[in-house]
């Protein structure tokens, strides 16, 4: 028996959409990559969950058989929602990924992670052959950092040490970050805090550093990571 489902039916994006034209512009490449048989990992945010649409609609027409591996429950609704078979990292790897980002520096590093869904992506992206990340042009840096902090996703016991230990690292602000739709903290797709630490210079060793905090579970750093940068 099927539920009648209005909620994750009547399911729309959380947040205003900026610059929804471009984005549903570099959708349609995305969805033309699309090749039948294909495993595609889709990350999360606004910029994705536009592309997830377009690669859904080509689905649809089509009658490819896709599976997708979203990052996020907010992309995993999306993809039940909208008729897209998923799998998991248990099953099945990724053909390719289709992800967003909040900065991307002159070397296509990333700082990602705005979303709270920054384990799962980094998943993705470490699983994949290919790899294409959408950004507009406000999402270029001269310097990671510059814009937005580096979230990093810590077991909720771990906090005061991880905050000890980011200093350490020569972060200057270490903010817990706070849930917009509930009282207290905002939790990651995994339960975890969020701490985000603003740096005013990120090494390359950084995201490596951050990893060996005990207690850290994973930032949002990517550096050096093969990725394909669309530009909308
Ligand atoms: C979430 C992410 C998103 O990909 C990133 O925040 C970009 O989001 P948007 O497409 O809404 O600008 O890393 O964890």
């Amino acid at each position: 028996m099927n539920w009648k489902n209005t909620i994750i039916n009547n399911l729309q994006w959380s947040d205003a959409i900026t610059n929804r034209e471009g984005k549903e512009r570099v959708a349609k490449e995305i969805a033309a990559k699309v090749k039948d048989g294909d495993v595609i990992g889709i990350g999360s945010g606004s910029t994705v969950y536009i592309a997830a649409l377009a690669v859904a609609e080509r689905i649809k027409k089509e009658k490819l058989n896709i599976q997708a591996i979203p990052a996020s429950m907010e992309l995993s609704m999306t993809c039940t929602q909208l008729g897209i078979p998923q799998t998991t990292l248990w099953e099945k790897t990724p053909d390719w990924t289709f992800d967003g980002a909040d900065e991307v520096d002159p070397q296509s590093c990333l700082i990602k992670g705005r979303g709270g869904a920054m384990f799962k992506e980094k998943l993705l992206i470490a699983n994949s052959k290919e790899v294409y990340i959408i950004v507009d042009e406000s999402k270029f840096v001269d310097r990671l950092g510059s814009k937005f902090p580096v979230p990093v996703e810590v077991f909720p016991n771990a906090l005061l040490y991880v905050e000890e230990q980011l200093k350490a690292l020569g972060a200057k602000e270490v903010i817990l970050r706070s849930a917009k739709g509930k009282d207290g903290p905002s939790f990651t797709e995994n339960g975890n805090f969020v701490l985000d630490a603003w740096f005013d210079h990120i090494s390359f060793n950084m995201e490596k550093d951050i990893k060996t905090i005990t207690g850290v579970i994973e930032s949002g750093l990517f550096m050096g990571y093969s990725v394909n940068i669309l530009s909308i």
